[in-house]
Order: structure tokens, then sequence, then C-alpha cells
């Protein structure tokens, strides 16, 4: 069987088991590709056209052995192979932190956040750093700024500090355990917040493929805010002010809303619509601590 074969084979397989993506990603013949050129020990960025070589049993058996495992399991690609990739940078991944796929890192690497940033944006915060994805590209984005990374999570600050290493950043990220915003403190200019929002009802719903993923990185309560709630009550504490949030909402946009009627906010656009991603100011969270919406 030679490799384009293989791949057609696992992505028909994949298709048939009905499986879901959203994980690296959308579509049966990326996720058959990335499979199967893990399980051959090939870049994932291999020509399969120009690679002709027949493939011996033993590789094909490899092979179709872990789509077999990603149908039957339902685990994510990126649980079964440990690596995950978000804007091009590789990172580590394994079950005690979500896989990395936050629209916030479109945004700071398209650059959509920087009209709200400045020369004297020094201190940055990624809240909810689970494995570290986001702050280690802002730190790669912003060359001279320092950010502090906190999580509730022991296990997903072990994932952090796997990548953070790996991507050399010790220096410049400083990982710590942290309710919220508990142990935060510097006033911030940027705080960067990719939180548990997923609201109780498509937790229900959620695919096996998501649910394989750790629940206190998705469950965000009733109405998906109960994180959001508190942080944004807490936030203007922790802001300079020039200071500004930059928070993912994932399509809980309408519970956002209702929830914080009266808080302005610019919604940044993003490859999945502009209805995920918001951009708060410190001074429209002191507005709104005036005039807050109960
Ligand atoms: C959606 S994940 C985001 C992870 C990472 N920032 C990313 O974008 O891939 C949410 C993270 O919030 C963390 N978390 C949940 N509740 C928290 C809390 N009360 N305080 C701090 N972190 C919390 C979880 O452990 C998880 O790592």
């Amino acid at each position: 069987m030679r490799l384009q074969e293989l791949i057609l084979e696992s992505e028909n397989r994949l298709t048939q088991a009905n499986v879901s993506f959203g994980h690296g990603t959308d579509n049966a013949h990326d996720e058959a590709s990335w499979l199967v050129l893990w399980s051959l020990g090939l870049a994932l960025d291999t020509d399969t056209h120009q690679y002709t070589n027949e493939l011996n049993a033993a590789q094909v058996e490899r092979a179709l052995a872990i789509v077999d495992q990603r149908i039957q399991e339902r685990i994510p690609s990126a649980y079964l192979t440990g690596e995950a990739w978000l804007q091009g940078i590789p990172f580590f991944v394994d079950k005690r932190s979500i896989i990395p796929r936050s629209l916030i890192a479109e945004c700071l690497v398209n650059a959509s956040i920087d009209p709200w940033l400045s020369l004297h944006t020094s201190r940055v915060l990624d809240l909810c750093t689970g494995n570290a994805s986001l702050a280690i590209i802002c730190a790669m984005v912003f060359p001279d700024v320092r950010i502090d990374a906190l999580d509730l999570s022991t296990e997903a600050l072990e994932v952090a500090r796997i990548n953070v290493d790996r991507h050399l950043l010790a220096d410049r990220i400083d990982l710590k355990i942290s309710d919220g915003l508990e142990h935060a403190i510097d006033p911030y200019d940027l705080i960067l917040c990719n939180p548990p929002y997923v609201n109780s009802q498509s937790m229900k719903e959620l695919p096996p493929e998501y649910k394989a993923e750790p629940v206190i990185s998705l469950d965000g309560g009733s109405d998906g805010m109960d994180f959001i709630r508190k942080f944004l009550n807490d936030a203007p504490a922790h802001l300079s002010d020039i200071g500004v949030i930059v928070l993912e909402v994932g399509h809980e946009r309408e519970h956002f809303e209702n929830a914080f009627s009266n808080l302005e906010c610019v919604w940044l656009e993003t490859s999945q619509g502009e209805d995920q991603v918001v951009l708060i100011t410190k001074a429209a969270l002191s507005a709104y601590a005036q005039h807050p919406d109960h």
C-alpha cells in the first residue's frame, strides 16, 4: 500500500465512524493525514503526492491501529500523538490539560489587539493558562513583555511547564497556581483569558472527544458565565490605567451580553466570526462598576 492509499483508507474509516473534529483539524482527510504521517514518523508537511514508496505491512498496521484507537476510544488525535499546533507553533499536550485552539492566538498574531496596546505595554497576564500556549505565543509576538501565567489546575501547570521550557521562555513566563486572580500581583497592561465558559446544557451535549478534556477547562456553570462574572468583578484592581482584557467566550456571546448588558466592549474579528473574542478596556470596566447590570 502507498501513503496516499493509506490516508484514504484512514479517512474513510474516520468518516464512517462519524468522529468529531475540532482539536486541530476540522475534517476527516486532515485528521487521517495527521495520524498516518505521525505513525510513520514523517513530517506533517510531507508532500504525500511525491511520497510514492511502497509501505511495508508493519507500517500499515501501525497507522491503522492508531486510526482505530481514535475511532474506538473517541480520543482527540492530539492526545494520541502528544502534540498540537497553534499558529504553527508546536505544543506538548496530554490529558492533564485542554488541547490548544484558542482564537486569542489569532488576535495576537494578526495584530488585531495592537491598536489598544501602547509602547508602555509591558506586563501581561495569561489567566487560565492551561497548556501555556497563549502565554508562549504572546511572548513570541511581544519580545519585551513579561508574563504571569496562572491556572487553578496543578496538572495543567505541569503541562505548561513542559511547553514553557521547550520554547526556552522560563525567564519571561512565570507559572503560578491561582484561583482566578487570587495570586495575581501586578497591575497588568494586558490580560488574556480563555476561561471555562461552556454552559451546562452544552456541557451535556458535548461529543466524547471534548469530554476527554479536563472538565475544569470547559465547565462555565449554568449560563457559562460563572468564572467570567467573578473575573470581571475582580479585574479592575489588577489592570493598569492603559490595561485591556482580551477574553474568549466561544459560542456564548448571547449569554455574555445578557450577563453584562451595560458593559461597553469590542468584539474582535477572528476566522470563526466576530462573536467569540471580546476586548474590554479598564475604562469600560470602571464605568461598568458604577452602573452594573444588577
Ligand atoms: C479553556 S482552558 C484554556 C487553556 C489555555 N489558555 C488555552 O487557551 O488552550 C481553561 C483553563 O482554565 C483553568 N481554570 C478553570 N477554573 C479556573 C480558576 N478558577 N482559576 C484559574 N484557572 C482556572 C483550567 O484549569 C483550564 O486550564
